[in-house]
């Protein structure tokens, strides 16, 4: 079958592969438990659900204007008010299918071909894929000092004439990390200086624990949206636990919002007004839902934080955001895929390999859902790698026995 080139190099998305392939292990009637998937187990917000079912009780579920429904672009408008500091116009703001259509119609309407976008590993799977995808070329920057945060020194020394953006995603999926203020200042000083874009995925940017916090991009820089070089993403998937609903936003100069506009238009037309309807619910609606998540993915990260600690071998950096954690195995395998594959099979357990993320030697675990299947979850891995805890276990209702050490 002949097909294209470039379409045929994009790898599957290596998470909601494994969510698949523990959905049909679960199918099957086996115990499994999924530290694979980003998705919190809350139900949607009710003013969500009242909003998106008048819109269909409505009758009238037609196009919007491909930027989005003005409606919603006012809820956007006034959530960047209120969280980001900055006075936008509608022309600033376009609704998008998720957060990753922001991010590839961004990635479509700022490259040209061999254009290089700097990605700061440990990085979300999808971004060196949509790069790609627009003909750009990721340029991954991997901490020296094995830690979760590349130094400035390192990101500069990566810029070149053909640097068009530096993606930051703070607080960080994979590894839970917030970049300090520091580095974001340095960051944003000097795109503004050459004028490359500071492209902020800030989509867990209120999941933060203790008291971390991951200030705004645009809290470092004077210039208002219009003459900045900072591009917002957000959306509703993480900070209402709305994943289904596939909405997204962006924050920009209006000039690339139109560019994104056409592409968004010519590409999926519109999102879906119902999916906007609910979405301008949750912003519109009590926000303490926000911090009732953040609470509960907060006490899970504590639960993640006291399982590990007796995990001989296992290495740890605390997240302080998002849910997840990327422990460090290289003292069980360095190879991560064969490492998850291990665990899925023996445990019954899905996590991610590090490698998808840039960090080879660690997996990804989810701490998105319930404290019984994080507690287990991680037992399971305790009892699969770690020769010092008890060689028994149940699993579901097979006792198991550990007998390849
Ligand atoms: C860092 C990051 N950015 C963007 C997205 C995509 O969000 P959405 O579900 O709104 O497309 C995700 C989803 O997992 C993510 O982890």
């Amino acid at each position: 079958m002949r097909l294209s080139k470039l379409a045929s190099e994009i790898a599957e998305s290596p998470t909601l592969a494994l969510n698949e392939e523990a959905r049909l292990l679960r199918e099957r009637g086996e115990a499994v438990i999924n530290l694979g998937i980003g998705e919190p187990k809350n139900k949607t917000p009710i003013s969500a659900v009242l909003s998106s079912s008048a819109k269909l009780t409505s009758g009238e579920v037609k196009y919007t204007p491909p930027d989005g429904l003005p409606s919603m672009k006012k809820a956007v408008i006034r959530y960047t008010e209120e969280n980001y500091n900055r006075l936008v116009a509608p022309e600033n703001v376009i609704i998008t299918n998720g957060a990753k259509q922001s991010l590839f119609n961004i990635f479509y309407s700022i490259l040209n071909p061999q254009d290089e976008v700097i990605v700061l590993a440990p990085y979300w799977v999808s971004y060196p894929e949509m790069i790609k995808m627009c003909l750009g070329i990721p340029v991954i920057v991997t901490p020296e000092d094995g830690t979760f945060t590349p130094s400035f020194e390192e990101i500069e020394r990566a810029v070149t004439s053909s640097t068009r953006a530096i993606i930051v995603n703070s607080p960080n999926n994979p590894s839970g990390e917030i970049y300090p203020p520091k580095l974001i200042e340095k960051i944003v000083d000097f795109c503004e200086r050459k004028g490359i874009y500071v492209i902020c995925d800030d989509i867990y940017h209120k999941l933060t624990f203790d008291r971390n916090v991951a200030p705004p991009a645009y809290s470092f820089s004077k210039k208002d949206v219009e003459d900045s070089h900072i591009i917002a993403v957000n959306g509703v998937a993480k900070l209402y636990g709305m994943t289904g609903f596939r909405i997204g936003w962006v924050v920009a100069p209006r000039q690339l919002v139109g560019v994104m506009t056409n592409v968004l238009a010519q590409t999926t037309s519109c999102v879906s007004p119902i999916a906007q309807a609910a979405a301008e619910g949750a912003l519109n609606g009590l926000q303490s839902i926000v911090e009732a998540l953040r609470l509960q993915i907060q006490n899970n990260r504590d639960v993640v934080l006291q399982e590990m600690r007796t995990f001989n071998g296992a290495r740890l950096i605390e997240p302080k955001g998002t849910f997840y954690a990327l422990p460090d195995l290289r003292a069980f395998n360095n190879n991560s895929v064969e490492l998850s594959k291990f665990l899925l099979k023996k445990a019954l357990v899905v996590t991610v390999p590090g490698k998808e993320f840039g960090m080879e030697g660690h997996i990804r675990i989810s701490f998105a859902g319930s404290v019984k299947d994080i507690t287990e979850g991680i037992g399971r891995i305790k009892w699969a790698l770690d020769a010092t805890s008890p060689n028994e276990i149940y699993i579901g209702d097979r006792k198991m026995i550990r007998d390849w050490m």
